[in-house]
């Protein structure tokens, strides 16, 4: 089994670069058919979903835009803690059907957060794509209508996922060994 360290840990690959190409493929056939005709602006959220975002997007063949969101923290003015602004929605998404991309979508707090803030810019309709999703633990009610792959609840790098900050360029997925 391939290993890596990263900083103080070790990882193990979990799943290799063609399974994922694979389940983006599957993806894309399913956009290619649901948005054919629909006004389709996709959203990356940075950092993560670059590179889902850009094997995703080389595979769609209806006309459509692709912009990127970044996840700012910023200190709130109440003590609970960070809070976290979208930022860098300079396009026009009214009357546009948003597709999010995420790059893993664990306990859901980030995409209940994202889509809330969303609405907001008045789209058509919005729907959420992610990479990776961790069924065990997601327990929201927004509707993640593409799924790449359901893995365990465990912690993973790679594909633009990372480890306060590394990993991200690993083509395969690692998951960390316990
Ligand atoms: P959530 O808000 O709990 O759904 O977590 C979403 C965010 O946490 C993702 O966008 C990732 O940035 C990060 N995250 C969650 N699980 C993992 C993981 O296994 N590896 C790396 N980052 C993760
Ligand atoms: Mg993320």
């Amino acid at each position: 089994m391939k290993k890596v360290k990263i900083l103080d840990k070790e990882f193990e690959v979990s799943i290799p670069s063609d399974e994922i190409q694979d389940a983006i493929q599957k993806i894309a056939d399913r956009m290619n058919v649901d948005f054919a005709g629909k006004e389709i602006i996709f959203l990356g959220i940075l950092n993560g979903a670059f590179m889902f975002a850009s094997d995703l997007f080389k595979k769609i063949n209806v006309d459509c835009r692709i912009t990127f969101l970044k996840l700012a923290s910023y200190e709130g003015t109440r003590s609970t803690g960070t809070l976290k602004r979208l930022i860098g929605l300079n396009e026009d998404v009214s009357g546009a059907t948003v597709v999010i991309l995420e790059d893993i979508v664990d306990t859901g707090h980030t995409i209940v957060d994202i889509v809330k803030q969303l609405k907001g810019y008045e789209p058509k309709e919005i729907k959420v794509a992610t990479m990776f999703l961790k069924p065990d633990v997601y327990d929201k009610d927004v509707k993640i209508d593409y799924i790449g792959m359901e893995i365990p609840n465990d912690f993973i790098v790679g594909y633009g996922l990372d480890y306060d900050g590394y990993g991200r360029n690993l083509a395969d997925i690692y998951t960390l060994i316990k």
